[in-house]
């Protein structure tokens, strides 16, 4: 891959990158546009990090349709497919460390211990083989974009970040490689959290930060099969609860929907 990609970069290409777990989606597709508008080769990696999943059982569940994946990939005429084994990734035992700050300990950090420090460390990695110009991620993961601009940033790392809108189903789910998990009513139950989202943004005001908290949260406690694990009214570029000084607001959600946990966010102003 490396030396693919050298000779590429020689002959003056710009190398646009974007990592993901695979079982690819329509979000994941925009990204790939996204990135041939931004440069001249697309690199795409597919590997579900063992070191990033706190719970061996959601490793393991996590679905891996290869041939599938391929097929999305060439109907979109991505260039690259990066596609290592967990063998030619790690060695054993291999350590690592960033101190990303209070990202570590609140909202997903916080219900997925040691998370950030296995996509930093896949990123990281990923980023010194791809040695990409520019790299893409999606909204819906917003906690991760900030990690991993802390990450470019402590390491002066010479990448630039890009982040892309999430993309919707037409009623709003927010798209997910879990949302394959969700049974027809799970399905159904998990539009609250968008729903909930989007009333937020309309309803925003800065003076009843706390009453919308609250109400969104017995909303989502009070919606059948869901388990709300947060719901939060932040500072979008720490993730710190918000209060009315706060300049640019993001409200986030996590929640199991039956046996799936999934995300979202909205970006109330930026
Ligand atoms: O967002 C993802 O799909 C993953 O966390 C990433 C960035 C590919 C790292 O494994």
């Amino acid at each position: 891959m490396q030396q693919h990609l050298a000779k590429l970069k020689a002959d003056g290409a710009v190398i646009t990158f974007v990592p993901t777990l695979g079982a690819l989606h329509a979000g994941h597709l925009s990204l790939i546009k996204r990135a041939q508008k931004l440069g001249s080769i697309v690199v795409c990696s597919i590997f579900v990090n063992p070191t990033q999943f706190n719970d061996p059982k959601d490793l393991e569940m996590y679905p891996r349709p290869i041939a599938d994946d391929i097929q999305k990939l060439k109907q979109v005429n991505c260039d690259v497919l990066f596609n290592p084994g967990v063998n030619e990734m790690y060695a054993d035992n291999e350590k690592w460390h960033l101190d990303i700050g209070g990202l570590e300990g609140l909202l997903e950090g916080k219900f997925r211990p040691g998370h950030y420090q296995g996509v930093t460390q896949v990123v990281h990695k990923l980023f010194d083989i791809v040695k990409p110009d520019i790299a893409l991620f999606g909204q819906k993961d917003y906690q991760q974009f900030l990690v991993i601009s802390r990450m470019v940033s402590l390491l002066n790392l010479p990448v630039k970040l890009v982040m892309c809108p999430i993309e919707r189903e037409a009623d709003g789910l927010a798209m997910s490689s879990r949302n394959i998990h969700l049974s027809p009513a799970d399905r159904k139950h998990a539009l609250i959290l968008s729903k909930t989202l989007n009333k937020i943004k309309h309803e925003f005001n800065p003076d009843n930060i706390s009453q919308l908290k609250q109400q969104a949260e017995a909303v989502i406690s009070n919606e059948p099969g869901v388990e709300l694990a947060y719901f939060e009214i932040a500072d979008g570029d720490t993730l710190h609860p918000a209060d009315k000084n706060t300049k640019s607001f993001v409200a986030l959600v996590a929640a199991k929907v039956g046996k799936t946990r999934l995300i979202d966010n909205v970006i109330i102003n930026d």
